[in-house]
C-alpha cells in the first residue's frame, strides 16, 4: 500500500498516494487541468506541455502528468502566467501543421479545438509553417492525415501498450517529426496492424479517422476511452 501524501492544490488540502501524479490528484479532487497527450490507462510521457502547473518554490513550470505528488507541495493550476503559456502551446500546435477546422472530420469534437476554445485562443500571433505533409489512405478502413497530427503519441501508446501490436512510432525530430507505421511502411502494407481501430478512437484530433466519414461527422467517444484501456487489461 502506497504511503499517503498531503499537498495543497489551488488552496485546497488534498490527500494522495505517493505514486500519484499531481494531475491525477487534482482530477480526483475535481480540479481541472487541461491535457492533450494524457489518456487515462496509458503511460504518461509529458509530450504536449498543456498540463503545466506552478509549484511553490520552483521558478519553472512543471508538467503535472509526469510529476509525482510530494508531502507539503503547493500547486497552482490557474494563473495568468499559465493561461499565457497554455495558449502559446495550443497556438504552436495549430501553426506547426495545417489545421483547417472547417474541413476537418473532427470539427466539433476535436480536443485541440476544444483546448483553444477553453483558453480563449481566437487569433494567432505567430506565422503558420504550412508544412507539406502526407495523407496515408492506403489502409482499407482508416486514414492518417498528418496535417492534423499533434504528435501526442496516444496512438503509439495505445497500440503498443494495449493492443500489443506496436505498429506506430514517431520518427524524426522537431518540425520533421512524423508518425509512421511499421518504421515507414504505408499503413495499408503494415504487417503488424491488427485493424483494431484503437488508435483512431484515442486520437484527439482528426489525424486518424475511419474512411467514409465526412466533415464534422465522427463524434469523439470520450467515455469509451477509459473503458477501452480498462477492459483491454481485464
Ligand atoms: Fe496523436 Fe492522433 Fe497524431 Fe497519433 S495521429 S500522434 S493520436 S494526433
Ligand atoms: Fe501532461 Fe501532455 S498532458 S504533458
Amino acid at each position: 500500500m502506497s504511503e499517503v501524501r498531503t499537498l495543497v492544490i489551488d488552496g485546497h488540502d488534498v490527500a494522495a498516494t505517493a505514486d500519484q501524479t499531481v494531475l491525477s490528484a487534482a482530477r480526483e479532487n475535481g480540479i481541472h487541468i487541461p491535457t492533450l497527450c494524457h489518456l487515462q490507462g496509458l503511460s504518461d510521457i509529458g509530450a504536449c506541455r498543456l498540463c503545466m502547473v506552478e509549484l511553490e518554490g520552483s521558478p519553472r513550470l512543471v508538467a503535472s502528468c509526469v510529476t509525482r505528488v510530494e508531502e507539503g507541495m503547493r500547486v497552482t493550476t490557474v494563473s495568468e502566467r499559465l493561461n499565457a503559456y497554455r495558449r502559446r502551446v495550443v497556438e504552436m500546435f495549430f501553426l506547426e501543421r495545417n489545421h483547417v477546422c472547417a474541413v476537418c472530420v473532427a470539427n466539433g469534437s476535436c480536443e485541440l479545438q476544444g483546448a483553444a476554445r477553453d483558453l480563449g485562443l481566437d487569433h494567432f500571433e505567430l506565422a503558420p509553417l504550412h508544412p507539406e505533409v502526407a495523407v496515408d489512405a492506403t489502409h482499407e478502413r482508416f486514414v492518417l492525415d498528418q496535417n492534423r497530427c499533434i504528435l501526442c503519441s496516444r496512438c503509439v501508446r495505445v497500440c503498443a501498450e494495449v493492443e500489443g501490436a506496436h505498429t506506430w512510432d514517431i520518427q524524426g525530430r522537431g518540425a520533421d517529426a512524423r508518425l509512421v507505421s511499421d518504421l515507414g511502411t504505408p499503413w495499408g502494407s503494415s504487417t503488424t496492424c491488427t485493424s483494431c481501430g484503437k488508435c483512431v478512437q484515442v486520437c484527439p484530433t482528426g489525424a486518424l479517422f475511419e474512411k467514409g466519414r465526412s466533415v464534422a461527422e465522427p463524434k469523439a467517444r470520450r467515455p469509451y476511452l477509459p473503458y477501452l484501456v480498462d477492459h483491454s487489461r481485464a
